[in-house]
């Protein structure tokens, strides 16, 4: 993805000079949606660091990066237990595929709600 340009945001968090997080921002094509939208993932922290908040600071920062832009919104794919805490929500007039999906949600952070296909850069559906 950063060969490809598509890489809009790679951070990491380091702790003893170790990476024991990351997350990546990557722009998402949306149907019927206006201005600049992001695809929010993966995330990860690694096993014995978890339950620290690391997810969150990685999350926070991702978003508030994109506020900095001007960005419209996000969307990722993701359990909503874990991320209703940083204001995601499910829509049914989104969707991935062929299927409207309680996992794909987003996040609006100006204008106006995103409606309709959300695609994501061809590098994850490689493999
Ligand atoms: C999801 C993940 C990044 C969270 O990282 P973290 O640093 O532990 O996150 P935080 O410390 O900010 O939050 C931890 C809280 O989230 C909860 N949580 C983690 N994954 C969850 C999930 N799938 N569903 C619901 N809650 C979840 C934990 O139980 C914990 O709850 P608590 O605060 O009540 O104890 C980490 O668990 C991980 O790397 N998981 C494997 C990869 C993954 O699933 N990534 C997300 C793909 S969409």
């Amino acid at each position: 993805m950063r060969a490809a340009g598509a890489l809009s945001l790679s951070l990491v968090a380091v702790e003893d000079d170790v990476i024991i997080g990351h997350v990546a921002l990557s722009p998402v094509v949306i149907q019927d949606a206006v201005g600049d939208w992001f695809g929010l993932g993966p995330l990860s922290v690694e096993p014995g660091r978890r339950r620290r908040g690391i997810g969150a600071r990685l999350v926070d920062t991702a978003i508030a990066r994109l506020r900095a832009r001007g960005a419209a919104g996000c969307v990722l794919l993701g359990d909503p237990a874990y991320y209703r805490r940083f204001g995601f929500v499910s829509d049914p007039a989104l969707r991935y595929g062929d299927e409207a999906s309680p996992y794909l949600q987003y996040l609006r952070l100006s204008g106006r709600a995103a409606k309709g296909q959300v695609s994501y850069h061809p590098a994850f559906d490689a493999g």
